[in-house]
């Protein structure tokens, strides 16, 4: 087989893509017409015929190499970013928010100050502004919007009620209202804010984040205890111990007396308030919400026939605008003459007053678990206690209307009422 000797010349000027130890047509002998400035290899020995001529094959591994290197530093950069993504992007977007809007709204509830005081400290410790927004979403609208420093919340974790001042904003539930809001946070310089409120509250601040591109963080401020995602709200605990305390005062009159008493509570739409005063304060039963679908509640506890081991009963009743206190009274006046009925309504002395221990840690704990939330790039969630453990939830779900009931709590009660 005749063997084609193919010179390959290799200028000077060309010769930047050999390797130091030449290419791969450095085997060959350089032919005497191409000394001096040029190479010239015979590679024909290597080659059969009619083969790929030598620079095309150079230039495919050469492709191939640069290819693969590509390749490489391609997975790299993806490496990076993953890496950089879980890290530094989430400290990049935390490093967006300088400015910590923080406000209080609904009913205000204990411990609203001791959740005041630790966002506030736990955001200036971590660098942050804090700005203090007076009356709630309305102070948003209004504007009443001012800069805070740790000495604000000197002092406060053990007072009731909020230093805030709260409102139940009407103009903050329409378009306009949020509108208006929004450019007084933008303003402001507010990039991120603290919502300490129940669940109306909450809902207006998922709608703001939804509207507006806003970092919005709630805290379970509410007596109720109704919001999903975290065991108690600050103030239930607070609120449930004035309520026991109410009602021993209540039994001294009614065993006095030998009264049935109908003992109203807040709750809003839910017992939990109800329920579990009635079993720390030894009532005979509770009429709350949650078991109100398909029994008559007074009924069953009549049939019980209370007044055969007690000469006087308490009965706590969750406030409701049908089927509150009055109304049960008004039932037994009507079903059983001989009874001897009294209501007391507690009213908003259920709110007021220094907030328990529990509550002062749970309001401490989910402040600074709110500034946390913020660090880690977290947005539009609720910050609650979940089995002992710091808990973030979203908005959304934090203001779902079926917050679990323990329908045990009920068979608790019961038994121990005979
Ligand atoms: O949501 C807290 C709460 O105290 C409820 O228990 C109660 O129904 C309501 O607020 C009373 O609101 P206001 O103080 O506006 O009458």
């Amino acid at each position: 087989m005749e063997k084609k000797v193919l010179p390959l010349v290799i200028s000077k000027k060309t010769a930047g893509w050999q390797t130091a130890g030449g290419g791969p047509w450095t085997h060959g002998t350089p032919s005497a017409a191409t000394a001096g400035c040029h190479a010239a290899v015979d590679v024909s020995a290597f080659l059969p015929e009619n083969s790929v001529s030598p620079p095309i094959l150079f230039l495919f591994f050469q492709t191939c190499r640069q290819l693969f290197l590509l390749y490489f530093a391609y997975i790299f950069f993806i490496c990076y970013l993953c890496a950089w993504n879980k890290r530094d992007f989430l400290n990049y977007k935390m490093a967006k928010i300088k400015t910590i809007g923080i406000l209080t709204s609904g009913g205000d509830a204990p411990g609203m100050n001791a959740a005041i005081r630790a966002v506030t400290r736990a955001g200036i410790y971590n660098g942050f502004d804090i700005k203090a927004i007076y009356r709630g979403y309305d102070g948003l609208i209004t504007n009443d919007i001012r800069p805070f420093t740790t000495e604000n919340v000197s002092g406060i974790i053990g007072q009731g009620g909020t230093i805030l001042k709260t409102a139940r904003s009407k103009e903050f539930a329409t378009e306009e209202g949020r509108k208006k809001a929004h450019d007084n946070l933008a303003a402001a310089g507010i990039d991120a804010l603290v919502v300490i409120g129940g669940n109306g509250s909450l809902t207006g601040a998922m709608k703001f984040a939804q509207e507006f591109d806003i970092c919005c963080i709630g805290l379970p401020g509410t007596i109720d205890n109704d919001l999903y995602g975290t065991d108690n709200t600050i103030g239930y605990d607070t609120t449930m111990n004035t309520i026991v305390e109410c009602v021993d005062r209540i039994r001294d009159t009614a065993q006095s007396h030998e009264r049935i008493f109908f003992v109203e509570v807040m709750g809003r739409d839910a017992g939990f308030l109800a329920q579990n005063s009635a079993i720390a304060s030894g009532a005979e039963a509770a009429i709350i919400p949650e078991d109100s679908t398909d029994v008559d509640q007074l009924a069953r506890f009549m049939e019980r026939g209370i007044r055969k081991s007690k000469r006087s009963c308490i009965v706590i009743v969750s406030e409701s605008p049908k089927c509150g206190a009055m109304y049960y009274a008004d039932r037994v006046r009507k079903e059983f003459p001989d009874y001897d009925v009294r209501v007391s309504i507690l009213g908003h002395l259920q709110r007021g007053g220094r907030p328990s221990a529990r509550d002062r840690i749970l309001a401490s704990r989910t402040g600074v678990g709110a500034i946390e939330a913020i660090m880690q790039g977290q947005r539009n969630i609720m910050v609650g206690v979940r089995n002992n453990e710091v808990a973030y939830v979203p908005l959304s779900e934090a203001i779902r209307s079926d917050k679990p009931f323990d329908r045990k709590l009920i068979k608790v009660l019961d038994e121990l009422s005979i």
